[in-house]
């Protein structure tokens, strides 16, 4: 199991350095366009291997694809974050030319692999990456709504004062600050629905506090986050590479699911050895469903910014 991370900045360290602690691939290929970045970044992550108890092999890359060759799975996360009150949508201008590259310089040295998009605005960047390769759906998957869910379950935990471990919710829609949609219909704890501990304005302000997840976070450290992200995207490489078939929300390309076509918004899908292996169709309150189309249509306007 050969997986590559592009980007060796702090979203893609970390998810090198929790998919190397799980110690379920042989190997972890970090490159980066900045000179000697990527191989000091494998260093040092090597160089706790002994002290984490890890066999994964990690190795750096300056921008040398042919090092990525035969990758099984590959993941973007090559690209500027966002500063204090700025929006994930105001990084395209910079962040779809690098996907746009990097995501065919990878698809050429690993045809078959499974490309999962993490770089933002996430959900226009998976589309990208749909136009830009041509892989078959199932093999193209974003990163947000995995992401967005473990907040929401902090802040559903939170809300309760119970531990996070009796807590279950999903975050669908697309991965912005506005179209994020939790379902807290769905949400509970061992079993229970959350509405029978929580009042409605109390789930309100655990919904919102959720959707500015990444904007607190991005306030108090002055960029975007990176550990829960890169914990993340290793949870999805784990299902992926150990064909687990576990249930996350994943940005994919629609072609009538949930009513929606031509975009990729985050929707409940089973992740195994071929990629996305089935999209999930849930019942939405008529909120939920009204909050899903309008999401929707927030992304189809970012992707309409996009030059092919
Ligand atoms: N989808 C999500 O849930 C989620 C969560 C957090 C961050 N992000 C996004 O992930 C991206 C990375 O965030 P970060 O905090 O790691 O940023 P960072 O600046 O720490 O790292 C980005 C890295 O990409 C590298 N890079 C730039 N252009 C490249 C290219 N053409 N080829 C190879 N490498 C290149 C940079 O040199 C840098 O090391 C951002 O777009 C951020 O918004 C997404």
């Amino acid at each position: 199991m050969k997986v590559t991370v592009v980007g060796a900045g702090a979203v893609g360290a970390s998810c090198a350095e929790y998919i190397a602690i799980k110690n379920f691939a042989s190997e972890v290929v970090l490159l980066d366009i900045k000179e000697g970045y990527a191989e000091g970044k494998a260093m040092d992550l090597m160089q706790t291997a002994s002290l984490n108890g890890f066999d994964t092999k990690i190795t750096g890359s300056t921008n040398d694809y042919s090092k990525t060759a035969n990758s099984d799975i590959c993941v973007i996360t090559s690209g500027i974050p966002r500063k204090p009150g700025m929006t994930r949508e105001e990084l395209i201008g910079i962040n779809a030319g690098i996907v746009k590259t990097v995501s065919s310089n990878l698809v050429e040295h690993s045809p078959n692999t499974i490309l999962i998009v993490v770089s933002n605005p996430m959900d226009t960047m998976t589309y990208l990456a749909h136009k830009t390769t041509g892989l078959p759906k199932h093999k193209i998957i974003g990163m947000g709504g995995a992401l967005d869910s473990a907040r929401f379950k902090y802040r559903l935990a939170e809300a309760l004062e119970a531990p996070i471990s009796d807590v279950d919710g999903m975050v669908i829609g697309g991965h912005s600050d506005k179209g994020m949609v939790p379902l807290t219909s769905h949400a509970t704890r061992n079993s229970i629905k959350v509405s029978e501990f929580l009042s409605e304005e109390r789930l309100d302000q655990v919904k919102e506090d959720t959707k500015v997840g990444g904007a607190t976070l991005t306030k108090l450290l002055g960029t975007s986050a990176w550990y829960a992200p890169g914990a993340a995207v290793s949870g999805l490489v784990q299902a992926i590479a150990c064909d687990q078939k576990k249930m996350f929300p994943c940005s994919t390309l629609l072609d009538g699911e949930y009513g929606l076509s031509d975009l990729c918004i985050g929707v409940p899908v089973i992740l195994g050895k071929n990629g996305i292996e089935k999209i999930v169709n849930v019942p939405l309150s008529d909120a939920e469903k009204q909050h899903l189309a309008e999401s929707a249509e927030g992304v189809k306007k970012t992707n309409g910014l996009l030059e092919f």
